[in-house]
């Protein structure tokens, strides 16, 4: 039977049947996300903190997402993630890193992940896209608090302006590139 009935929030109509209805709507009940953003998270620099405000959110909105959302939902977090790391990447080009420091190479090990995990969902396999957004949460609480805590600290140090390029303490910059993070993997 096809019924049409406003939805839950009064924001339009769903033309659907009723058992489809019902599946939904208990899926959707039983679907929560598991990553939120938290105080811990934050980096006093304001740039990089809206960054990842932004792929929490999107993290929760794949975890949430209806069967027929997940794929570009989690699409939506790559190119968001593929910006938010690329940026990233620049500023401690910008600012003496290596290229081979280990902060950018976790970069790039994470992003070959969530582009194989894409493929994988565009051909059905949507349990592994909830499952990599849950489990990239638990990544991100521990890289932000390592890695990107330690880059939010240099750049502060150096003055650095993410609009410009600009190093405004340019005697603050260490003479020898940096091959650390500064993270809990450096020495
Ligand atoms: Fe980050
Ligand atoms: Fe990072």
């Amino acid at each position: 039977m096809t019924c049409i009935k406003p939805d839950s929030q009064g924001l339009g109509y769903h033309d659907r049947t009723q058992g489809e209805h019902q599946m939904n709507e208990t899926a959707q009940a039983e679907r929560s996300a598991t990553v939120a953003w938290s105080d811990a998270l934050c980096l006093d620099l304001d740039f990089m903190d809206d960054t990842h405000r932004e792929f929490i959110d999107l993290l929760a909105a794949i975890e949430v997402a209806d069967d027929d959302q997940v794929v570009a939902r989690f699409a939506a977090m790559v190119v968001h993630t593929e910006g938010h790391f690329g940026a990233e990447d620049q500023w401690m080009k910008d600012t003496h890193f290596s290229s081979s420091n280990c902060h950018a190479v976790q970069h790039d090990v994470v992003l070959q992940v969530l582009r194989e995990g894409l493929r994988r969902g565009e051909g059905g396999d949507l349990t592994l896209l909830r499952d990599l957004a849950r489990e990239l949460g638990v990544w991100f609480c521990q890289h932000a608090q390592s890695m990107d805590a330690a880059l939010a600290l240099h750049l502060r140090g150096v003055g650095y302006d993410a609009t410009t390029g600009q190093v405004l303490r340019p005697e603050a910059l260490p003479t020898d590139a940096i091959s650390g993070c500064g993270g809990s993997c450096s020495s």
